[in-house]
């Protein structure tokens, strides 16, 4: 069979795990409000929390519509991913229904582009952190003292500064948790999803009462753009995309979950409705509390409009809250990064020895070279641009999530399904096309950065990793 074509067999992930020649098994610790907590974890973050000012930037108070938008295609994929996960629990999410359905060229391109969304969604919002903490230090006044760092150290070199060293901090220290072993970091996000949940509440709380009609006029003061155009509607959707993935991380928690086909399914649709919900009201309460241009540049949004409304006490604590549980969405991905890269390596395309596991049950190596590049991006670049580069590899991932729902239900109609994505036609259009309009009204920078990185990863498969690849080695085991 010619490489590109080669699939893996689904009905070989459902047999035993065989150690010998794979590797220790990962332990199944893991039930579904873990994987809930571990979705809305990974959801709720840097997206709401700041993004919410660029796409306001963008679209004014239409910004609502663009997370409408967002979430409706962020919804569909997580349907098409329930559908997929559930049929092939085995780490490595959208990489593997790809490998399984797509063949492995497409599977390739899918892994790499996932390892540029889970190694930059760190980067970015690490540096989301920065700035409610930063907002925090700046706020605290300890016996007249400050603690406020210097400015040169904590933006990058494009904001005037030297180095985000508040970034680079945050990564070294969820680094330092994961390396702990997944049991334990599982746990303590529970406690930290709750907090985040929290700080929106408060926000919203005081927000509300502010609500003035006046700033939602005029509504689309930039249009409803379109793809190519680089402003309005659509261009803030495919920034504000930001905000609603994570959900997928769950899937690759897949192999670590003691009953998939019930605790994925749970997982992906509640964590995603949790979400679509808590986010339109913070947006509104937002708007509707101060005139868009007055947090559209903010590296602090939310705290900035508790200020503006004479609320110091509770910008600081919703930056406290954000301080202290943005590091989940920080841990997902990271886990999730480090997920990726083991079921690449497993299949024989990205070298073993990076993947090994350590006596934690943790793949090390990888998890501690991932947290050194991304702890630089973090340092040096500011966040919307790492985070559209971050939309560009996820739009890539989901749309070909939505081409595996379509073949397979082409291919293997009468395959068993244990979640079955509704109107799934519909629900993989939308994923689908929703995907490419997105990617095409992303910044040209992003494009170019999406397609060099993919570039170079095609030349490391065509170089190495489609000769080592275990299905060429063992064509029996293919599909
Ligand atoms: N959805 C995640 C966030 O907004 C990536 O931070």
């Amino acid at each position: 069979m010619a490489f590109w074509n080669r699939r893996k067999s689904i009905d070989a992930m459902h047999t035993p795990h065989d150690e010998a020649a794979h590797g220790p098994r990962l332990k199944a610790t893991l039930s579904w409000p873990h994987l809930l907590a571990l979705g809305v974890g990974a959801i709720v973050g840097t997206g709401i929390l700041t993004l919410i000012g660029v796409g306001a930037g963008l679209a004014g108070p239409a910004v609502l519509v663009s997370f409408g938008l967002a979430g409706l295609v962020c919804a569909c994929a997580a349907l098409a991913y329930a559908e997929l996960s559930t049929m092939m629990p085995a780490a490595g999410s959208a990489y593997t229904y790809s490998y399984a359905v797509l063949g492995e060229l497409i599977a390739w391109i899918v892994g790499w582009s996932l390892i540029l969304e889970y190694s930059l969604v760190v980067s970015a919002v690490a540096v989301g952190w920065s700035g409610y903490a930063v907002g925090f230090l700046n706020g605290l006044d300890i016996g007249g003292m400050s603690l406020a760092l210097p400015h040169a150290l904590t933006v990058g070199p494009h904001a005037g500064g030297i180095v985000n060293l508040p970034a680079v901090f945050i990564i070294a220290v969820v680094t330092g948790l994961l390396l702990l072993g997944t049991r334990e970091s599982a746990n303590l996000n529970v406690v930290l999803v709750v907090i985040k949940i929290v700080a929106l509440i408060v926000f919203v709380a005081i927000a509300l009462p502010a609500f003035n009609p006046d700033h939602f006029h005029p509504f689309m003061p930039n249009g409803f753009g379109a793809p190519f155009v680089k402003t309005g509607v659509m261009a803030a959707a495919a920034i504000i995309f930001f905000a609603f993935y994570g959900f997928d991380a769950i899937s690759t928690a897949a192999e670590e979950t003691k009953k998939p086909e019930r605790d994925l399914a749970i997982g992906i649709v509640g964590s995603m409705l949790i979400c679509t919900a808590l986010y339109m009201i913070v947006a509104a309460a937002a708007i509707g509390a101060r005139p868009v241009a007055a947090f559209a540049s903010s590296s602090e949004p939310l705290s900035l409009i508790l200020r503006e409304l004479g609320q110091g006490g509770a910008a600081t604590i919703v930056a406290g809250a954000a301080v202290i549980a943005l590091p989940t969405v920080l841990l997902a991905f990271l886990f999730g990064q480090s997920r990726i890269f083991l079921g690449m390596a497993r299949d024989g395309l990205l070298p073993a020895r990076l993947a090994k596991i350590s006596t934690r049950g943790v793949p090390a190596v990888v998890t501690v070279f991932t947290a050194i590049v991304v702890a630089i991006l973090a340092g040096l670049l500011p966040l919307d641009e790492l985070a559209s580069l971050a939309n560009a590899g996820t739009l890539a991932a989901f749309c070909a999530v939505g081409v595996c729902l379509v073949v397979l239900r082409l291919r293997d109609p009468g395959r068993k399904r244990l979640f079955k994505a509704p109107l799934w036609p519909v629900v993989a259009a939308i994923t689908v096309v929703g995907c490419v309009v997105f990617f095409l009204s992303l910044k040209p920078v992003t494009q170019y950065g999406f397609l060099i990185w993919n570039a170079i990863g095609l030349l490391i498969y065509f170089v190495w990793s489609s000769r080592n690849a275990r299905l060429a080695k063992n064509p029996a085991e293919a599909a």
